[in-house]
């Protein structure tokens, strides 16, 4: 831990020496030799920095890079996998002397690669290697490190104990760095609130290399990393969570209407209800366009309803004939599990050993895909008519189908006010929208994205207004980027409210706190006031 007086000494000195540098180009050897020159321990030099002359290089840069739409035409300089906090220190240190801007990569899923692809000199934190998680059962909490997935952390806490769940993601792949410092909806959301309402403490490197938790962080800062983006403040590396009453059996369906079996009709009900159901039930739809069952050669919609239920089958059957008897749900479409197994479930075949919640690559993309995602959020229930220009759209004949996503919301997330924390999405969204389009030749790239662009403007009107809502953990650069060099504040805000509403001023207020250098930085960061324009 460095102490107080060390931390001046060493702001004193990057000052210093980020002046006396900016006149000769940085060289990756002097970079090298500084990280060598700064804690980073020489036994274990193989092990945390990797250049472009050494094979594991393109193996951990390429590991998650999945969506090949991401290029860019430069390369990191080094990617550095820390083995421990002073690896951190050293790799800010030095990125900052030698005016390198850092990526911190946690699970690798940003949908436009902002944590492995930038377009001036960099070099990548990956923090595969900080992934260890403590359990407290007694105390019901859980320090859980950045570089863990989200399926790792379950698995450790349904090691421990089969009647306590962590409220984080669906997809076990997910890194907890980039999901909890942005959001972070799961199954479990509409019980016990998204990620970042349940995280209680969290360990932060800043700018200047000293470490805080959340009582030397103070609570602006501790606010602004729940949901407003870690990497626009410090590098997180753990986080102190809550860990949730989760009852021995969960109940699970997941059943697929088309239209020619009333999916409009359904999906309409299904807008007036979802948000108000018992916030023990998650009822997600997921839709995607393929040829119809029953009429040859045209495509139809295809709606599947599914769903995790915080209890027994018998209570859920209650609910569901309540609140949405049109569904017709029955006993046989439903299985009973333990929570974990209904994460694996979620993902993988029946009869996946649990072991394969600890894999990190990334499954639902089916290999090396070329993908787009876009976010909207529904305050009111879409019309038939509107419904059906959607599907009309959905349904292009001799294109790649799109795969949208409806994520209900209400239950807990409405107990938070929109500023309690940065992320504003609270009371009065019915649902989110995830567009969603995967390819698999760059040539096609720019029809399909064209095409997600067209039916994103054809839902405007029936989505969530001035500003047009999106989530931030679903990125999307179509909603503006900084300015590259200075950072704008009125470039900024043209995204930044779109993701954070009325928070972002207090995000670029934190900023201005605690990175008045913006050394934390990229297409998508909150910038500092003194960079206002
Ligand atoms: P990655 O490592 O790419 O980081 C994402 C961003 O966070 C980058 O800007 C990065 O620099 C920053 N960051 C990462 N670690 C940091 C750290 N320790 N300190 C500071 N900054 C850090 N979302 C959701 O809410 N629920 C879900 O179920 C899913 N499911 C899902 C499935 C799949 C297949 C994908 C590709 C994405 C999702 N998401 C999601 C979206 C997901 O929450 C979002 O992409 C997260 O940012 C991913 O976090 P990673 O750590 O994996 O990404």
């Amino acid at each position: 831990m460095i102490t107080f007086k060390k931390s001046i000494i060493f702001l004193l000195l990057s000052i210093w020496l980020s002046l006396s540098w900016a006149t000769s180009a940085s060289s990756h050897d002097d970079f090298l030799e500084c990280l060598s020159h700064h804690t980073i321990n020489s036994n274990s030099i193989s092990q945390v920095i990797h250049t472009p002359n050494n094979s594991s290089y393109s193996t951990i840069l390429n590991s998650f890079s999945t969506n090949l739409r991401l290029t860019s035409k430069v390369k990191p300089s080094i990617i550095i996998t820390p083995l421990n906090e002073s690896d951190i220190q050293a790799a800010i240190y030095c990125s900052k002397i030698h005016d390198l801007q850092i990526r911190i990569r946690s699970g690798g899923h940003d949908y436009e690669g902002l944590s492995y692809i930038s377009d001036t000199p960099f070099v990548i934190i990956d923090l595969r290697n900080l992934r260890s998680i403590s359990i407290d059962t007694e105390n019901k909490t859980a320090w859980i490190q950045s570089g863990a997935i989200l399926g790792e952390a379950y698995y450790r806490v349904a090691e421990k104990s089969k009647k306590l769940a962590v409220a984080a993601g669906v997809c076990p792949t997910v890194g907890v760095g980039g999901l909890f410092s942005g959001g972070g909806y799961s199954m479990l959301s509409r019980k016990f609130g998204i990620a970042i309402d349940n995280i209680i403490d969290a360990k932060l490197i800043d700018a200047n290399g000293k470490i805080h938790d959340r009582e030397s962080m103070g609570e602006d800062l501790f606010w602004a990393i729940r949901g407003g983006g870690g990497t626009s403040f410090g590098l997180i590396v753990s986080w102190k969570v809550k860990l949730l009453d989760i009852p021995e059996k969960v109940t699970i369906f997941n059943v697929t209407r088309t239209l020619e079996q009333n999916a409009t009709q359904l999906v309409y009900k299904w807008q007036h209800i979802a948000d108000k159901v018992d916030n023990n039930l998650v009822l997600r739809l997921s839709l995607t366009s393929r040829e119809s069952p029953v009429l040859r050669g045209k495509r139809t919609v295809y709606v599947s309803f599914t769903t995790l239920y915080v209890g027994g089958v018998n209570e859920l059957l209650r609910e569901m004939k309540k609140s949405f008897p049109e569904l017709g749900l029955v006993k046989e479409d439903c299985i009973e599990l333990s929570w974990i197994e209904s994460v694996l479930y979620s993902w993988f075949p029946v009869g996946t050993s649990l072991d394969a919640l600890l894999d990190r690559k990334i499954k639902d993309l089916a290999g090396y895909v070329y993908f787009k995602r876009k976010s909207d959020y529904v305050q009111h229930p879409i019309s038939i008519d509107g419904l059906e220009g959607l599907w009309k759209l959905m349904n292009q004949q001799g294109q790649s189908p799109p795969d949208l996503m409806f994520t209900p919301y209400g239950g807990k997330i409405s107990d938070f006010s929109e500023s309690e924390t940065p992320f504003p999405h609270r009371a009065g969204n019915i649902y989110q929208i995830q567009y969603g389009l995967n390819w698999q030749k760059r040539e096609d790239s720019p029809k399909n994205i064209a095409r997600i662009r067209k039916i994103y403007r054809y839902m405007s009107k029936y989505v969530s207004k001035s500003p047009r809502a999106a989530y931030f953990n679903y990125r999307d650069l179509d909603l503006g980027v900084n300015n590259k060099g200075n950072t704008s504040y009125a470039q900024a805000k043209i995204w930044g409210e779109k993701y954070f509403k009325n928070n972002f001023d207090r995000l670029v207020k934190v900023k201005t706190k605690f990175d008045p250098t913006n050394f934390f930085r990229n297409e998508q960061s909150i910038p500092p006031l003194l960079s206002y324009a």
